[in-house]
């Protein structure tokens, strides 16, 4: 499963009409769509999504962030999926996010940054499993 990673278009980008966007430079970035649902989350699934930062000072904002409107949930397919989409995200801060990258582009703030990508191979199956049943994740 290595080559597969998961994201999610966030809904400060969905917002924005974003969508078309992202989607392009993912795509120009090699990256094949394996499964994509236009969906939201209220808020105690976000934070079953993020329970890894259930500690974190900024966990209730985030949950609220990422409950607040629509998001696009994504499993993506290609040889290094996971560093090679964190590199085309870029940092999680759009300040210090380097040119031609998605938050670069697009995000806003920390907290508002446009997309999500999986950390780690295992985060990845975890994550596309979330919101992808079997079937709809061939
Ligand atoms: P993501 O999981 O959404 O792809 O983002 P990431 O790996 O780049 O960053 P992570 O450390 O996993 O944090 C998850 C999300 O929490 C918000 N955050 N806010 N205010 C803060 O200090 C802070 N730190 C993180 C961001 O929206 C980040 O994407
Ligand atoms: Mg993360």
């Amino acid at each position: 499963m290595s080559n597969r990673t998961f994201t999610m278009i966030k809904p400060d980008a969905v917002k924005a009409g974003n969508i078309g966007n992202i989607l392009q430079m993912i795509n120009a970035a090699g990256f094949k769509i394996i499964a994509m649902k236009y969906t939201q989350m209220n808020n105690t699934l976000a934070g079953k999504f993020y329970e890894v930062h259930k500690e974190r000072p900024f966990y209730d904002e985030l949950c609220d962030f990422m409950s607040s409107g629509p998001i696009v949930a994504a499993i993506l397919e290609k040889d290094n999926a996971v560093a090679d989409f964190r590199k085309l995200i870029g940092a999680t801060n759009p300040a210090n996010a380097e040119e031609g990258t998605i938050r670069k582009k697009y995000a806003a703030s920390m907290g508002e940054n446009a997309v999500h990508g999986s950390d780690s191979d295992e985060n990845a199956v975890i994550e596309g499993n979330f919101f992808f049943s079997m079937m709809e994740r061939p």
